[in-house]
This record gives C-alpha cells, structure tokens and sequence, in this order.
C-alpha cells in the first residue's frame, strides 16, 4: 500500500515521523500498526528484524540494541517523538534493561535534539497501584494477587523507577505510562487515563498503544505520569501472570 492510496486519520499536517522501541513486543507492533495506519512514519526498533512481520513504504526497521548508544543516536535522528514499550520477562536476578535503555534514550536525544518521549512501566512500581473497590478483590488482591506480583516481579519493578527517575530528571517533554497487567484483543477501544491509580487492573496492549501515539503527538500530559486501563475487555489474571512472566522465560 502507498501513501496515496491510504486513507490516513490524522492530517498531513500532524503526521509524525516516529520511533518506536520494544516495536517486536505485543504492544510496540500494535503501536507500529497503528502509527502507520494513522499516517506517521515509523522507525521500528528490535535485536531481531528477521522476526519482525510488517512491511510498509513508510516503515523502517531497524537493527538496534537500546542499550547501546550508537544504535539510539541513529535510530532516533530526525524523529519527532520517541516511544519505548521496551520489556523484559520477570527475573530473580537484578534487570537493568528500563534503566540502561532510559539513560541511552535520554542521551541520545540530547546530542540529537530530540524532545518528545513516551515510555512505558508499570501500575505495580507504585504500592497504592491496585486501588480495589470491594472488600473480596482487596483481600484477594492483598493475599494472593499483590504478593505473587511483587515476588515475581520485584527486581523488574526496581529496575523500572530507576527508568522513571532517569526519563522525570531528563528535562525532556516526557510522559511516563503506568500500565496495569496487559492483554490482547483486536483493535483498541475506550480507555480512561488518570494521574491517580485507578481500579480496573487490565490494560489491553492495544490500548495502550494507542494511548501512546496519542501522548506522543500532545502536550497535554507533558512531565507527567499516568495511570491508564482498557474500558472493555477483561482476561484472566493468571493466565497474565503466566504470560508475561512465567510463560515467557520458558520461551
Ligand atoms: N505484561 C504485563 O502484564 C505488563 C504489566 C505492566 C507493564 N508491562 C510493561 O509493558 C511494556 C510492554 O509489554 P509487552 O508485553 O507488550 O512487551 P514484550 O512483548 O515483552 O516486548 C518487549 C520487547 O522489548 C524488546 N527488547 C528487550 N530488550 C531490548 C533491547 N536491549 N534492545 C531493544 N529491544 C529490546 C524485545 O524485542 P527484540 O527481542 O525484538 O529486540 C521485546 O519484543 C513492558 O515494559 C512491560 O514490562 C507489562
């Protein structure tokens, strides 16, 4: 499909030239997808391009580590906004992919001139991010839910407020994304967005990639953090826990 061919949602004049890290994972090719049906140009981001599947005239992908700071600089020359959905599986052992990634992102746009930066972590980085409303999810969600989550995810979730702090003492125009347990379903839908944790604990990876093409081309959220979630849609909280952490490190 070319340019004149499509039929974009956004005018020319608002279209973007974005690039997207993490754009091999569930939500960083939903945000490519939606960026290029939209109209941006995008420059996708992942170690494996060989497995990355979409093809467009205006899609770059592009071979790079974002911890290594070579690969940035060239990925984000020219863009003007950056985005990262950049994640790691849970570990016992110490992470430093969001920190490492965020100290590069940020050093890399300073010597580029970059501005605008979305960045992705999670609703669990904050003790009060799984506000509940009725006395049986909070008692669930203290004994069997919160404990499991913060075990399994503990070294991540340090690893990404030391992303957060890094993005919020940047001086960039950054919004960070605070995300509850992700998942999947076909095209994105309504969300609410909050500066204050909110009940509902799924995002869909969808939705979020929408939300950040939407922070990414406004200043409404600038140096802020934002609480989001899906308003439709609901999966199973184990079968999340088991995707993300447990199903994936035995990949
Ligand atoms: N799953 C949940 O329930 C949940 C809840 C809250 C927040 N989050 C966060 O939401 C974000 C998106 O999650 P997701 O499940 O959609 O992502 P995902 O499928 O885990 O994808 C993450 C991508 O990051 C890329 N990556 C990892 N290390 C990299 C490096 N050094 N350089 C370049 N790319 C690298 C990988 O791509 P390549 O291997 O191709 O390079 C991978 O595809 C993550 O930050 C996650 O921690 C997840």
């Amino acid at each position: 499909m070319n340019e004149e061919q499509e039929t974009s949602s956004i005018p020319a004049t608002q279209r973007l030239s974005l690039t997207i890290f993490g754009a091999n994972g569930g939500t960083g090719a939903a945000a490519v997808k939606q960026a290029l049906a939209a109209g941006h140009r995008v420059t996708a981001v992942t170690r494996h391009p060989e497995q990355f599947a979409q093809r467009h005239d205006r899609l770059t992908v592009f071979k790079g580590d974002a911890t290594v700071i070579a690969d940035v600089v060239e990925a984000i020359t020219g863009a003007d906004a950056v985005l990262s959905a950049l994640g790691v599986p849970y570990s016992r052992v110490s992470i430093s992919l969001y920190s490492d990634s965020a100290r590069c992102l940020v050093e890399a746009m300073a010597q580029t001139g970059g501005r605008r930066l979305v960045v992705v972590t999670s609703s669990a980085v904050d003790p009060d991010g799984f506000p509940v409303t009725s006395p049986v999810s909070r008692i669930i969600g203290k004994y069997l839910i919160g404990p499991v989550i913060h075990s399994l995810g503990r070294t991540m979730y340090a690893d990404m407020l030391r992303m957060e702090e890094i993005v919020r003492g940047s001086g960039m125009d950054w919004t960070i994304l605070r995300p509850p347990a992700l998942f999947d379903k076909e095209a994105a839908g309504p969300v609410e967005v909050s500066l204050a944790p909110m009940a509902g604990q799924f995002i869909a990876r969808q939705d979020l990639a929408a939300i950040m093409l939407t922070e990414a081309s406004s200043t409404q959220h600038h140096r802020e953090t934002l609480y989001v979630r899906s308003l439709d849609g609901r999966p199973s909280i184990l079968r999340t826990i088991w995707d993300d952490g447990i199903g994936k490190k035995k990949k």
